[in-house]
């Protein structure tokens, strides 16, 4: 069997710039070593440990008792859509209509094709780093170049209007913006936003994809959409969908809605793609979108229970420094302060690589590294595990932390 091609300039050159997805390799190397049999806490991922709402469940059995298990319309069914539009006009404030809704094989679905739809080559995308790490390789498919926007822990990962004024270049042609944030759970407040957006209004050639897959898992903070605020709808395309705020990840259902002509665009890509969701999550994500929110807001109690434990557990240990994320599930300690270091088996750590391997291989905890985010500083530290789970590993990073010299 051929493996390899002849030579890397055999690919397609925006696919051979790709880097694979570095949470999902993290995550598998943390599995192979549980089937090999070892104990191992895996902090790697990146979906909620909780079950789907029962009658979402209970909407897709019927679905499939019913026969509806055939290719829907491309943009989604029109119920849906319409669920969609009603929830985006109702919750978020944006003036939307079914039409304007493309209903997605999940939300990654969603941001890839605004990004393919809207970027040309030479393109700048620019995104606060840390960043989930698709953005930058989305753009890197569409020939763009990604632009990331450095942001610490002292300012709690975020990006400042100034920084955003500074970063905005005549070939800037999108913002990705994502709050409640992957990786770090910061939340812009609503104020924040809107000095962003004031930046925004000043330069007219700039589209925003806004990411807020992460909007119900939300603590003590408000959820604002930039798409909502004045002179932005034109401009923006808001991505969102089930796999976080419903623990629907399996499921693969997302969508976008945004300037007709944006999502007309994406729905030609996808239908040369993939074509619709498959027709039983559609069926599924019509009931979750309209169900009685007690069971989500639930998880969101849960989950704050959590992030404060985790993250009191890491404001103790030395030289670690961690902020209070107000969203989604996880935590960025910056955990630079270790770096230079070395373990008892003579391993420098050099940077957040050489410690998450340090702490999976040699103390059966996993992160993920910050690098893989584009911030080297940090780890990734998910806590969509029970609280059980969340003292053991905290024990593990303590003693591996503690451990290096
Ligand atoms: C910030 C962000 N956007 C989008 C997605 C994609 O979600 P989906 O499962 O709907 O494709 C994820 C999933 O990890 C995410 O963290």
């Amino acid at each position: 069997m051929i493996t390899e091609a002849p030579a890397l300039n055999e690919l397609n050159p925006n696919v051979a710039a790709m880097q694979p997805s570095a949470t999902l390799a993290m995550a598998a190397r943390a599995k192979a070593l549980i089937r090999a049999g070892r104990d191992v806490i895996s902090l790697s991922a990146g979906e909620t440990d909780f079950d789907t709402p029962a009658p979402v469940v209970d909407a897709a059995i019927q679905a499939l008792h019913e026969g509806f298990t055939h290719y829907t319309a491309n943009a989604g069914i029109p119920q849906l859509r319409e669920a969609i539009a009603n929830k985006l006009r109702n919750e978020n404030g944006l003036e939307v209509q079914a039409e304007d809704v493309l209903a997605c094989n999940g939300a990654k679905q969603a941001v890839a094709q605004t990004v393919l739809a809207l970027c040309r080559p030479g393109d700048e995308v620019l995104f606060p780093a840390p960043y989930w790490v698709s953005y930058p390789e989305q753009a890197r498919l569409a020939g763009a170049t990604p632009i990331a926007v450095e942001t610490t822990a002292e300012a709690d990962y975020k990006m400042t209007p100034a920084q955003l004024e500074a970063a905005i270049t005549p070939k800037t042609r999108l913002l990705i913006f994502n709050s409640p944030s992957n990786p770090t759970g910061a939340v812009y407040t609503p104020d924040e936003i809107e000095a962003l957006a004031e930046v925004l209004r000043r330069h007219e050639h700039v589209f925003v994809l806004s990411d807020e897959i992460y909007e119900y898992v939300l603590f003590d903070a408000e959820h604002t959409t930039i798409g909502s605020l004045s002179g932005m709808g034109e401009r923006t395309v808001t991505v969102n969908g089930f796999s976080k705020g419903y623990a629907m990840t399996g499921w693969r259902i997302g969508y976008m809605a945004g300037p007709r002509w944006i999502v007309d665009a994406a729905a030609k890509i996808q239908s040369q793609f993939t074509s619709a969701p498959c027709s039983i999550t559609q069926r599924a994500a019509l009931v979750a979108v309209q169900m009685d929110k007690a069971p989500i807001d639930a998880m969101a109690v849960a989950f704050r229970e959590r992030r404060n434990y985790m993250m009191e557990r890491l404001r103790k240990l030395p030289g670690v420094l961690c902020p209070k994320p107000e969203g989604a599930f996880y935590l960025f300690p910056d955990v630079s302060a270790y770096y230079g270091q070395t373990s008892p088996d003579g391993t420098r750590i050099k940077g957040s690589e050489d410690l998450s391997f340090y702490l999976l291989e040699q103390h059966g905890v996993a992160l993920v590294p910050g690098k893989a985010f584009g911030s080297d500083a940090g780890v990734r530290v998910s806590y969509a595990s029970s609280l059980d789970d969340l003292a053991k590993a905290a024990d593990r990073i303590e003693a591996g932390l503690a451990a290096l010299v």
